[in-house]
């Protein structure tokens, strides 16, 4: 068994001393409280309120590593330490095999806290010095995080659970590679595995532990009857393929060398039918199947990314506390990891988030064109613009990578403008306007964002057409403000549309998803984040409507002038505009009283007899009329 020493760090009051007494008694193993360590001086200096230097901490974390190094010669230890910086975490371990250490952090809500200290008592550090500890503090990037408001008992169970080995990642292309890292970093021991085409994919996971640092201690493998076999039983694999045939080949090869009780998550973007099937194949077998819903990118996937699970209570309990480590967390003491619902639910609210992801993107791209075509500005000063907007109510992760793309140089031009307008999808767009049409649901911006996509496709036809009919000179008269609000109002009903169609799913299916949980998930690590999301929480609890929120409503009664501007002025342009256009349309058509449907009803009675309700009749009541 190898040695190990647990760090238990957290700032003064976040639990360190009973986790590491309960862990130490668990384990029996010793354990040392870093508080016994201090020099008399350091202790006076607490006691008197003065908050420690580094300097005067420098003696102490020698001691305290010189102390763990000499107690690894005989087994394992549980030491408890604030360790508030990196550098100090780094002094901590310093000369100890990484493989040997273990850290354990505590972090919390300062009032919380605070609370807890000052209930707390026989102690010589003032509750008055927490303020200076959570200013120093700096989040660990090693490591697990409990976060206090959970029981003593929650946390140690997490980490019960947690320490059994081994997690196993299927699948690493830049997504699993990304995520095997992200679980690496928090201590969870890894198998890996990739398939073997020659020529192509040749020891990938072999390369993968080579490449990594934090990937040095995980086991590669090639054969999936090996990988399985290395993993502990309930067996955790996620599996990180591609969406499509390649889940359902992948599970074909795995489901005999699974047994009942091991649970599989589908981390990739797969259709939500296409989950709920897997899942009672699965069940069928008594395996867990998990549809995981992952957003973020790369960077995501590396460095906190937004989880939106759906499936089983029972299967989402064994493997929350790993999501829950790897996960990006919200603006509170929250994580952006939950069980949104169950069966498809969860791949379900990823493919509608990106289905909102497309029409905000395509947002941008045409405020971009307005700025640029329309009113003649660099890409330069679009950035700047589009800065200010930052600052300015719009922030958002798409608004930001927005302006760095356009402040990227290349040569003497902007890579912009090299980059081909042929634009591509991978599915997600066009599977969310599918179930919208079968739901039922008007989300027509994420369908015209698609379809933008598709007449950007058609790149050698539009240039055909463009020389047949060039562009005629119309100039758009528009100002920047105008053009500001125009797009905030456009990307409320953008959001507004987003929620209503998971609402309608839910309703459909029977899942109960949380519209509030769902915007808090996507408060942070996903493509979608942004301040707007983060006021969305707020508004779907008080409302359960982003229409029906009273901020809301005053935003858009001071922005539909602008949006109308907008789209007159537009109109003007040879260039399509379709989700400025259509955010109008959309909030029209959602608000008007009486609209002209009744003419449709009457057409289809007309020419198929297919029946319409009167207003002068309340009962349901279904009227023909011959027409001829
Ligand atoms: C995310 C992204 C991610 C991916 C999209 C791109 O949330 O991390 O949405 O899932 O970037 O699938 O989709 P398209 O290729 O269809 O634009």
């Amino acid at each position: 068994l190898t040695q190990l020493v647990y760090f238990i760090t957290g700032v003064a009051g976040s639990g360190k001393t009973a986790l590491g007494k309960l862990l130490s008694e668990h384990w029996n193993i010793p354990f040392a409280d870093a508080d016994d360590f201090h020099p008399p001086e350091n202790i006076a200096k607490m006691r008197a309120g003065i908050p420690l230097t580094d300097d005067d901490r420098a003696g102490w974390l020698h001691a305290l590593n010189a102390y763990a190094i000499e107690q690894l010669q005989s087994g394992s230890i549980v030491i408890a330490c604030s360790a508030l910086k990196n550098a100090y975490r780094t002094r901590l371990c310093a000369s100890i095999p990484p493989h040997q250490v273990r850290w354990i952090h505590l972090r919390g809500d300062y009032d919380l806290i605070r609370q807890r200290m000052e209930a707390r008592g026989g102690h010589f550090m003032p509750a008055a010095l927490l303020q200076s500890q959570f200013d120093i503090y700096e989040q660990p990037t090693q490591g697990w995080v409990f976060d206090v408001k959970n029981s003593l008992d929650q946390i140690f169970q997490r980490i019960k659970i947690i320490m059994q080995p081994t997690f196993g990642v299927i699948g690493l292309g830049v997504m699993g590679r990304n995520l095997a890292r992200n679980l690496a970093r928090h201590q969870v021991p890894l198998s890996l595995y990739n398939r073997f085409v020659a020529g192509q994919e040749e020891r990938v996971a072999e390369r993968a532990v080579a490449e990594f640092p934090e990937l040095a201690t995980a086991k590669p493998f090639e054969d999936l009857k090996a990988f399985v076999a290395s993993l502990e039983r309930p067996r955790k694999v996620f599996l990180m393929v591609n969406a499509g045939a390649p889940v359902d080949e992948v599970l074909e090869q795995l489901w005999p060398l699974l047994e009942p009780g091991d649970i599989v998550m589908d981390g990739g973007n797969s259709h939500y039918e296409d989950t709920r099937r897997r899942q009672e194949q699965s069940l069928q077998k008594g395996i867990h199947f998990l549809g995981v819903g992952v957003s973020g990118g790369e960077s995501g996937a590396l460095n906190g990314p937004a989880i939106m699970v759906g499936g089983d209570t029972d299967a989402y309990a064994q493997v929350a506390p790993f999501l829950e480590q790897i996960a990006a967390r919200d603006a509170g003491t929250g994580l952006c990891a939950a069980l949104v619902g169950p069966q498809g639910a969860g791949h379900f609210v990823k493919m509608t988030h990106n289905g909102i992801e497309y029409a905000e993107m395509q947002l941008l791209a045409e405020v971009y064109s307005v700025l640029r075509w329309e009113m003649g500005h660099t890409p330069d000063q679009v950035a700047d613009i589009l800065s200010e907007w930052m600052q300015d109510g719009q922030r958002s992760y798409l608004l930001e990578i927005t302006i760095n793309i356009l402040r990227r140089r290349e040569g003497n031009g902007w890579l912009l403008d090299v980059i081909s307008d042929k634009a591509a999808h991978k599915g997600t767009g066009s599977w969310a306007s599918i179930a919208a049409s079968e739901l039922g649901v008007p989300v027509t911006m994420m369908t015209d964002a698609l379809f933008a996509r598709f007449v950007a496709a058609l790149q050698p036809y539009r240039h055909e057409l463009s020389a047949i009919y060039p562009p005629w000179e119309r100039p758009v008269e528009l100002s920047i403000s105008t053009l500001k609000y125009a797009y905030a109002f456009a990307r409320v009903i953008n959001h507004h549309q987003g929620f209503m169609m998971i609402q309608a799913a839910s309703k459909h299916y029977g899942w109960q998803i949380s519209m509030p949980e769902v915007a808090r998930i996507w408060t942070n690590g996903c493509i979608i984040r942004s301040d707007l999301m983060l006021e969305s929480v707020h508004n779907l609890t008080e409302y359960g409507d982003l229409l029906r929120s009273t901020s809301v409503q005053a935003q858009i009664k001071r922005d539909y002038p602008a949006l109308q501007d907008t789209v007159a002025h537009l109109s003007y342009s040879r260039r399509a505009y379709p989700c400025l256009m259509g955010a109008l349309t959309a909030f029209n058509g959602l608000t008007t009283h009486t609209s002209s449907a009744h003419l449709i009803q009457a057409q289809r009675d007309y020419f198929g007899a297919h029946l319409y309700e009167r207003t002068d009749d309340q009962s349901g009541q279904k009227y023909h009329t011959n027409w001829e």
